[in-house]
């Protein structure tokens, strides 16, 4: 089991460039399956998830050639229309190839996700959509089996907002026969990039970032070339660091149209923010002032931020709640903090947070992706040496994290 080992008190100083969104290029690889053509993938970020990904896809039948930051995939040759349990357990963005499985070859096996650590994640609304686009489907051995001649136009209004219910369902859609709408859609930029990318395949998408999503069904969808889009989380994760040290960092190849409500609550805390392009340049002065959060749908503040901010109000100047709205178990990483010395108190979905003027280092265990991006905030914070272990979750979805942070001047290194 691999450790990063950090030395806390020391500021972030200095430029890093943020790399693709874990979240665009996952669905956006899955797209893939929707065409006989070669798709052309740039700023692809290094990290776990995408190598499961592609794993996954070559297991189906996808080529995939990879290069430095970028890969092509071609479908042609695709003939196991199958995502098995030991992939879909590690990463349950797996289920993404089910809606393109389904349009494309008319069946699909995918294992069902099963729960994680943040929650129980259920998949019942993907599967409700697709029903409704005339697809047959049963679930039996913790698999969905689906099937489907050919799946048509719906009118399909979700009960919740799910990310990766409208992904699915949109590139579902993409090559149905007729109309489908999706009401109630999630309108993150990572959908957003997912139908840009779609649409430079051919698709006919219309409403994309609304709430209200049109798809005219097309024949086919040729090959592309396109680039994911930067990751607003790994922005967010990295401007939350530099706030939590009393930093200055400046973030290139980043898009600050994504982060509204991230980039506000940083200068509630007392951070100057500017942008231009795409950089954005963060500057705190002394200790930051602690703010409320209630995570939300986006444009709202993000889920993914949650953790991050809390290791933030661990050290901030005054007390804060935190409402997590759309994981019901997505506080994992607040015993981890406690024993690094902060005041935090658990009430159902909402934590309140007493500011301490410092954290005292500590070994500490990651749990969960953002959990563990909030434990090495916090161990930069730290008087002392903090170690975080089970670190794998961390690079699931950071790409060389330790790099950049000490590229930054911060002191962390990784054991084994
Ligand atoms: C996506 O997960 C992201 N993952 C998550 O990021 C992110 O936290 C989440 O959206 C919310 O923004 C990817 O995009 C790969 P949801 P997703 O479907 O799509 C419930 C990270 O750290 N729900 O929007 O799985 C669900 O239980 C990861 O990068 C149902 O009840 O999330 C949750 O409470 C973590 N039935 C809520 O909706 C369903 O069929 C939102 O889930 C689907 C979802």
């Amino acid at each position: 089991m691999q450790k990063l080992v950090i030395e806390g008190g020391h500021r972030l100083n200095g430029e890093v460039r943020i790399s693709g969104a874990k979240n665009a290029a996952l669905p956006i690889m899955c797209a893939s399956i929707l065409t006989q053509e070669t798709l052309h993938l740039g700023n692809l970020p290094d990290m776990h998830d995408v190598a499961t990904m592609i794993k996954l896809l070559q297991q189906m039948g996808v080529v995939v050639e990879s290069g430095e930051q970028e890969a092509r995939f071609n479908g042609a040759a695709l003939n196991k229309p199958e995502a098995p349990y030991d992939m879909v357990k590690t990463m349950r963005a797996a289920i993404l190839v089910l809606g393109p499985l389904l349009t494309r070859f008319g069946e699909a096996r995918v294992s069902l996700p099963g729960g994680c650590a943040i929650g129980s994640r259920p998949v019942d609304l993907h599967i409700k959509g697709l029903i409704a686009m005339g697809a047959q489907i049963h679930i039996e051995h913790g698999y969905i089996h689906a099937t489907a001649k050919r799946l048509h136009g719906a009118r399909i209004c979700f009960d919740l907002i799910s990310v990766t219910g409208t992904e699915n369902l949109m590139m579902a859609a993409v090559l149905a026969d007729g109309v489908t709408v999706l009401e109630n859609a999630a309108r993150e930029p990572e959908v957003v990039d997912l139908a840009n990318c779609l649409i430079a395949m051919g698709a006919n998408i219309e409403g994309a970032g609304s709430d209200k999503i049109t798809i005219v069904g097309v024949a086919k969808l040729h090959g592309a070339s396109y680039s994911v889009m930067p990751d607003r989380i790994e922005s967010g994760t990295f401007l939350v660091a530099a706030a939590a040290t009393g930093g200055c960092i400046t973030l290139t190849h980043a898009r600050a149209d994504t982060l509204d409500s991230v980039l506000d609550k940083l200068r509630e805390a007392g951070a100057t923010i500017a942008v231009s392009g795409d950089r954005i340049r963060l500057e705190m002065t002394g200790r930051p002032k602690a703010v409320n959060l209630r995570t939300a749908p986006y444009p709202a503040f993000p889920t993914d931020m949650q953790a991050q901010f809390m290791a933030l109000n661990a050290i901030a100047e005054g007390s804060s709640i935190v409402v997590e709205t759309i994981f019901e178990n997505r506080f994992m990483h607040v015993q981890e903090l406690q024993r690094l010395g902060a005041q935090i108190e658990i009430q159902g979905n909402t934590a309140v947070i007493q500011g301490c003027v410092t954290l005292d280092g500590a070994t500490v265990m990651a749990t969960d992706l953002r959990a563990s991006a909030s434990l090495v905030i916090a161990g930069m914070v730290a008087q002392g040496e903090t170690v975080v272990d089970r670190i794998y979750h961390l690079d699931r979805g950071y790409e060389r994290i330790e790099a950049k942070l000490s590229a930054l001047g911060a002191k962390i290194r990784r054991i084994k």
